[in-house]
Parts: structure tokens; sequence; C-alpha cells
């Protein structure tokens, strides 16, 4: 979604901004823009709908000087991608810009108010109150520029991550929260600001996250200042970043998805690292030992996740409920936040999310919060907003994730959520010490398996090309590869733009069977332990209607790859990891279709990284 790049400092700020937009191009985007007062104090403000690359172009023959600057990557919600709807965003006078990530949610009756008022407005968003409300703050109640940010943020309702300028104080950025992350980067005698750590990592690691409802003052030649709302100062918190550049390029791969499939052998010994412990045949997770009584009280555990991390949730239920005997239920958190769920005070809430930002996961976990359950957060990203409104937690240590199509975050999700299940399992005495062992050093050598898969790669590409024709898909799986079924789909249809189903195989015959002809490609995942006799009938059902087969099957298999018309062999496993083993070639195999056809697919059209609107 909408990023935001900001710079105060003794350098130029452009090469700056436009990199740090560069940085941000992953999170999905439609416009761009850019904010600069020059040492005439003049503001000047660029921006186009279109790529960063396209913003690059319209400045080519412009003044970009100037040390102080804000610049934006726009993702729509309210108005078309346009020009005019791109941010920033001036104020009436031309004294103020403006750039925004969020929602303002009543800015209708703003709108209406300040028009009355005599004010005009230019585009569509919402945005652009935010920007008049300040100045009119400042034209009718005679407020300087510090003030009048409160004050007409005190109006606000919705959510916010912005950052404003005023031609009148070049060596001044204010930047102010609400529901939307926003990071400070604090240098030597220079201030960045990133929606995410990504636009400012490459110049200083020391940075400062803003918190709920708060205002940063950043101004040169000062210390930083933080308030809230009501003007009540707290002093900045200033942390170490523990993310390197190398983390954010692409190494040598043309995508970073590409890149992220490749890392898997690498991010799953991540998330493992220092939680099992094969000599023992136990897992630590610190999160849980901590929370040792409230977490083995739980009556039920309620998942509540988004997109691929919901589908991490799916395995995570089965992976739960087997080892733990608890139940699990698992929530799409926009629905679970809009209905009126039944929560007790002895469920336990897992919020599985790879940015620790997505608005509807969030939004569920305050909700549960308020009934009185406990939250255990599942996240990625360091220091994340949902990583701060859970009770407890652990990390995915991955890494950033840079891809739109989630990938080494899903095969981390699900191997933090095993280590959650056995480790609770061996608290509570559900599993047998030998059945923990057993799978304890399988996990340890998922990674080479992984790796073993990734070797296919050239072939999974050529195989990829034959599918270029094809208008719909259709995945279907058994057990813990139901999961696998979807994530697959998911990930053939945000990249490639092929309509994709996926089902468990069993629910075929009702409805999806009448779509199967000749043309219809039908990728069954159909390894050894998954309930493999009702999978190989399954097959037999689509090929008496001509469907073509692509099944993923476990080295060695003869019977199923005998009725493929092609088949991608992954080693054996223990049916519990099947789905970390059986999602790689599914993911090769949705990159390559996508390069087929010529997709772009880091950034794949109309979806975001990050969704922190709901
Ligand atoms: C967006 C991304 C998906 C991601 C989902 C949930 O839709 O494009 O890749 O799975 O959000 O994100 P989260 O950060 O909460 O895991």
């Amino acid at each position: 979604m909408c990023g935001i790049v900001g710079y105060v400092g003794h350098q130029q700020a452009y090469p700056i901004l436009i990199k740090g937009l560069s940085r941000l191009e992953y999170r999905g985007y439609d416009s761009a823009g850019v904010a600069l007062i020059n040492q005439d104090g003049l503001l000047q403000i660029y921006k186009t709908k279109g790529k960063v690359k396209d913003l690059e172009n319209q400045v080519k023959d412009k003044d970009v000087s100037g040390c102080i600057g804000i610049a934006h990557t726009r993702w729509a919600t309210h108005g078309e991608p346009s020009d005019i709807n791109s941010h920033p965003h001036f104020s009436e006078n031309h004294r103020l810009a403006l750039i925004h990530n969020g929602i303002i949610e009543n800015y209708q009756a703003l709108k209406t108010e300040l028009i009355r008022k005599g004010y005009h407005f230019q585009s569509q968003t919402d945005t652009e109150v935010v920007i008049q409300l300040i100045q009119y703050m400042m034209d009718s109640r005679d407020a300087s520029f510090d003030d009048a940010v409160p004050m007409a943020l005190n109006h606000v309702i919705g959510a916010y991550a912005l950052a404003i300028i005023d031609k009148t104080q070049p060596d001044k950025l204010i930047a102010a929260r609400k529901g939307s992350p926003l990071i400070i980067g604090v240098g030597e005698g220079e201030f960045f600001i990133g929606s995410d750590a990504t636009p400012i990592i490459e110049y200083t690691k020391k940075v400062v996250y803003l918190g709920e409802e708060q205002i940063a003052y950043i101004q040169l030649g000062h210390e930083l200042r933080i308030t809230d709302l009501t003007k009540i100062e707290y002093t900045p918190e200033v942390r170490e970043l523990d993310m390197s550049l190398s983390e954010i390029e692409k190494g040598g791969f043309p995508h970073f998805m590409l890149k992220e499939i490749f890392e898997q052998p690498r991010t799953l010994r991540a998330s493992m690292q220092g939680r099992l412990h094969p000599e023992l045949g136990t897992v630590k997770l610190s999160g849980i030992i901590d929370n040792r009584d409230r977490l083995l009280q739980a009556k039920r555990f309620i998942i509540c996740a988004c997109g691929t991390s919901w589908h991490a949730g799916l395995i995570g239920k089965y992976l739960i409920e087997e080892l733990t005997r608890i139940p699990v239920e698992v929530e799409y958190a926009s629905e679970f936040r809009y209905r009126r769920p039944a929560i007790f005070p002895t469920d336990v809430v897992i919020a599985l999310s790879q940015s620790g930002e997505t608005a509807d996961t969030l939004a569920a976990i305050n909700l549960a919060k308020e009934a009185g359950a406990f939250l255990f957060g599942i996240c990625n990203v360091v220091g994340s907003s949902i990583a701060r409104a859970t009770d407890t937690g652990c990390y995915t240590h991955i890494g950033p994730e840079i891809g739109v199509a989630s990938t080494k975050a899903f095969t981390a999700q699900v191997t933090t959520l095993f280590l959650f299940a056995l480790s609770l399992a061996e608290q509570l005495g559900t599993v047998t010490d030998e059945h923990r062992a057993r799978l304890v050093n399988e996990l340890q050598i998922i990674p080479d398996k992984i790796a073993a898969i990734l070797e296919h790669d050239k072939e999974i590409a050529d195989m990829a090309k034959t599918f270029t024709y094809a208008r719909n898909f259709l995945y279907l799986g058994r057990g813990y590869n139901y999961p696998i079924a979807l994530e697959g789909a998911l990930k053939l249809k945000e990249i490639s733009y092929i309509h994709a189903e996926g089902y468990p195989a069993a629910e075929m015959k009702h409805g999806p069977i009448a779509l199967i002809d000749e043309e219809m490609p039908v990728v069954v995942i159909a390894t050894r332990r998954g309930n493999y006799d009702k999978i190989l009938s399954n097959i037999q059902e689509v090929k008496a209607r001509k469907g073509r087969i692509i099944s993923i099957v476990t080295e060695g298999d003869t019977d199923v790859k005998a009725l493929s018309d092609w088949h991608l062999e992954i080693p054996d496993t223990e049916d519990c990891f099947e789905p970390i083993l059986s999602i790689i070639p599914l993911q090769l195999l949705a990159y390559h279709i996508a390069i087929a056809k010529g997709r772009d697919v880091d950034q794949p059209r109309n979806l975001a990284k990050s969704v922190t609107v709901e």
C-alpha cells in the first residue's frame, strides 16, 4: 500500500527520496509524487499517475533542488489513480504540502465544511482535507504550524501516517501516525522518515517507531520532539534496526519473488534457530515459556489472518489440533471483526501476519483483547503494530519479504506454527517423546529437502510455457495439502492473472467438476502420505473428463505419475511437513507461468504487499 519517504538534512533530498520510493515499490502502488523546498523557499510538487520511473521522467528538466522533501507512492482508495489524486497535496495557499497513508473516514463532512468556509479542493482524495484543515487552523485561529497539526488531527477520524512540510520553515518536517506505521531514522545532522524501514536502512540504523496518535516534530539542529494529540511530550525511544541492505536487494535474481523462493532453505533454518533442540528432541519458544500457564489453560485457539497468512493459519489448525487436541478456529480477520464473534477469556487468539500491519488483523485482535482473550502474535516485521499489540508471540525471523506474492513468509509461518504446536504439546504431554523426537529430527532436514526441490526450477520453467494459454486452473489437495491447493491457486492468480481456484479434492464433485474439459489444467497434490488412494480416485475422475493433470507426487511414485500429463516430485516426509515441501513447486510454477505471460511478478497490478486499510 501507499509508501512514505521524507528527508531533512544537509544532503540534496531528491535522490534520497527517489531511491526510497523505489525501495517501497514492492508495497504496490499506482502513482508517485514528491514535494521539495528549494533554497529560495519555493515549495514545488511533482506527481504523476504511474511508476516511480514516470515521476523521474517528469522531473528531468525541472528544479529538484533542496535539502528537505517528502515523497509518496499512492495506492488508490478515494478517487481513481490520476495525476491530480496523487500525493503530495498542497494546502489552499500553497504554503504546506502533505503526504498520507491510511483513510480519513470523516473526510466528506470535513470537506463540505471547508468548502463552505471558502477552501477549494483539487482532488477527489480523502487526504486533501487534512492539509486544508491544518491551513484552516492556521488561518482562522492564528495557530503556528506546530500547533495547527494536533488541532486539525483532533478533528480527524480514521487512520493515518502523514508527513507535512511548510515552505516558511525549510528545516522542519512534521509527521504523525494513527493506525498506519511510521518510522523516523535519526542520522548525523539529518533525519529520514519512512512507512517502513526499507528507505532508511542504507543511511542509518538508528530509528524511532512513532507510537499511536503521536506527532513527531523533526527539526534540524534540534532533538527529535514527540508529543501526543494533547501535546503531552514523550521521550523518543531510539532503537537499532537489525536489517541489512543486502537483505532488501535482489542478490543476482531477476525478481524478488524468485530470490525469496530460493531463500527458503535458509529462512526456514532462521525460523527454527535457537528454538529447535534436536539433541533433546525439544522445542523452546520464549513466548510460550514466559506465558506457560495462560497458554496451557487455553480452551480454544482462534487464528486471525488474511491472504496467504490465512492459508498458513489453516495448516496451523491441523497442526495444533493434531498435536495438542485443543480446538482451533481459523478466521478471516475481516469477517471476524465485523460479526459478533463469541470470544471468551479462556481463548487464545493468534494473529498471523507477515507485515504485522494488516489493518483487519490488527482490528480483529483489538476486538479480541476487549473480550479478554489472550493475544499471541506471529509476525515477521520486528516492532510492527501487531507485534506490539499482542500480549506475547514470536517472530518468524526471515528478513524483509519484498515480493508482493508471499512465499518465504508462508513457509516460515507454517514452521513457526509447528514449533508453537509442538512446544505446547510437549508441555501438555499430548505427544510421546518418541513421536516428538521424530518430528524434530525430520523438521531439521526439511531445508535440505526444499533445496532439492529447487533444483527442478529449470524443468518447471520449461513446463510453465505450456500453460500460458490457460484461462482457468483448478488446484486440488486433501488433508494438510488442502490449504496448499488454496495457496497454490492464490499464487497463480496474484501474479499471472489467470483465474485459479483451490478446492479440497473431494469437494470437486460438488461443483468444480462441471468446469473440467480438455482445456482445463488441474493441479493435484497427490503425495503418498495424504490420503493417497482417495486422491488417486479423484485423479481418475478428472481424467475421465479429459482434464489435464499436473501432479505433485512423492519421489518414487508410479501410480499417480502414470495418470498425469505432467508431474513434479518432492521428497518424502512426515505428513505434517508435506505442505512446506509441496508449496515449493507451486510457487515456482506460478512464477514461471507469470514470467512466460510477461507479467510484473514483483508488483502485480492492483495488489499491495501490506494492506493497511480495510
Ligand atoms: C496482502 C499481501 C499478501 C498477504 C496479505 C496478508 O494481501 O499481498 O501477500 O498474504 O496481505 O498480509 P500479512 O502481512 O498480514 O501477512
